[in-house]
């Protein structure tokens, strides 16, 4: 079995944090999504990965590589441009031949680990095996119809009146009968080539589907509301530890937190589940809870919650607190001194500022 990962497309929701580096690099508890995805893939047997890139493909090489580091064999597929996930699972059949794969969309983060869900799959005659999960929105989702028997009647993307709750995870399994169906399907209204009208039609003819409902969290981290809430899910499950050469000085931490390499912690109040990345420094400060601090970032006479703060930005003496953020890599945050009392911005095309 193979993986396939899809990492094109242009994460315009998450703009500006997006603008110039791809959402699946997004960190969440200082771990990108994307390497969340390759480690849950790894942790299910599978070591050979294909990744579809688009145009932050540079960024996403770079940041992976061949996928030594994570015990995997990566090979990346340019996508033109983004046509749809069908499209994307298309032009993958060079990488992909005749052999069963799992596809995994590089910014979905799920509970749990698709182990299980590949073995099933592996010893079954299915051709196909979906996963779903009852969402309270799922007008933003592909949605399955399921028969009194559980089995799947209907599959639709983005329904204006879903007809039911059961939203398409971004995980799925394929034989080679997908081949047949990628290449029959036609772009939908919004002009994509959907992975959900392909497996509609793995139905229509008549071949097996296995909808697994899957029981924990899961969270496509499309929109900074469900970056933020990924992160405190997975914080919420994060082994504790101070790292060795992390220096605390004068500072309260909490028992759930996480502390990496080099960070310095100065008569600060760390608040769990939190995490502070290698070579952070803060001081004077009150921290989490649900925050990740990413690396090469300073917090100084601050207080900030539920948020993510990205490598090498500088949050000073701001004296409001800063809670549901999402603050960008190199970005600065700091109180200006000068008079008159007034507002200094230096702000990205389509950020949001909420000013209080
Ligand atoms: O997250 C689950 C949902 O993902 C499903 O419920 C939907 O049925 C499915 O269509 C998909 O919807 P999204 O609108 O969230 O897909 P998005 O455009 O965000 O793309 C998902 C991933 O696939 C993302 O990592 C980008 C990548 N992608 C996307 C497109 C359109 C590609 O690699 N190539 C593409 O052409």
């Amino acid at each position: 079995m193979k993986g396939l990962i899809l990492s094109g497309g242009k994460g315009t929701r998450l703009y500006p944090l997006t603008y110039t580096n791809a959402k699946q690099l997004i960190p969440v508890a200082n771990k990108p999504v994307l390497v969340r995805v390759i480690e849950s893939i790894r942790d299910a047997g599978v070591d050979e990965i294909g990744i579809v890139i688009g145009q932050t493909g540079p960024q996403i090489k770079e940041a992976i590589g061949d996928g030594s580091r994570y015990g995997v064999q990566i090979t990346y597929i340019p996508q033109d441009s983004p046509d749809g996930l069908a499209h994307a699972v298309k032009i993958s059949k060079p990488f992909l031949g005749e052999d069963k794969f799992v596809m995994f969309l590089g910014d979905n983060v799920i509970q749990g680990g698709i182990g299980g869900l590949i073995r099933d799959f592996a010893n079954s005659s299915w051709n196909s095996q979906i996963v779903l999960k009852e969402v309270e929105n799922p007008s933003s989702y592909g949605v399955a119809k399921l028969r009194e028997d559980g089995s799947i009647e209907q599959l639709i993307e983005k329904p204006k009146n879903p007809p039911s709750n059961l939203a398409l995870v971004g995980i799925y399994m394929f034989d080679e009968t997908i081949w047949e169906a990628v290449n029959s399907i036609a772009p939908s209204k919004r002009g994509e080539y959907e992975i959900t009208d392909a497996i509609q039609w793995l139905i229509t003819k008549g071949r097996s589907v296995f909808p697994h409902v899957h029981k924990g969290w899961w969270i496509d981290t499309g929109k900074p509301t469900d970056m933020l809430e990924a992160n405190s899910l997975v914080l919420d499950e994060l082994t504790p530890g101070i790292a060795p050469d992390a220096v605390v000085e004068g500072s309260q931490i909490d028992s759930r937190v996480v502390v990496e390499a080099g960070a310095r912690i100065i008569n600060s109040v760390v608040r769990g589940p939190t995490i502070i990345g290698e070579n952070s420094v803060i001081e004077n400060s009150f921290v989490g809870p649900f925050t990740s601090i990413y690396h090469h970032v300073t917090v100084q006479n601050c207080e900030i919650e539920r948020s993510i703060v990205l490598e090498h930005a500088s949050l000073g003496n701001i004296s409001t607190r800063i809670q549901d953020s999402l603050i960008g890599r190199h970005a600065t945050v700091q109180h200006s001194e000068g008079k008159p009392r007034s507002l200094k911005l230096n702000v990205g095309d389509h950020s949001n500022l909420w000013i209080v």
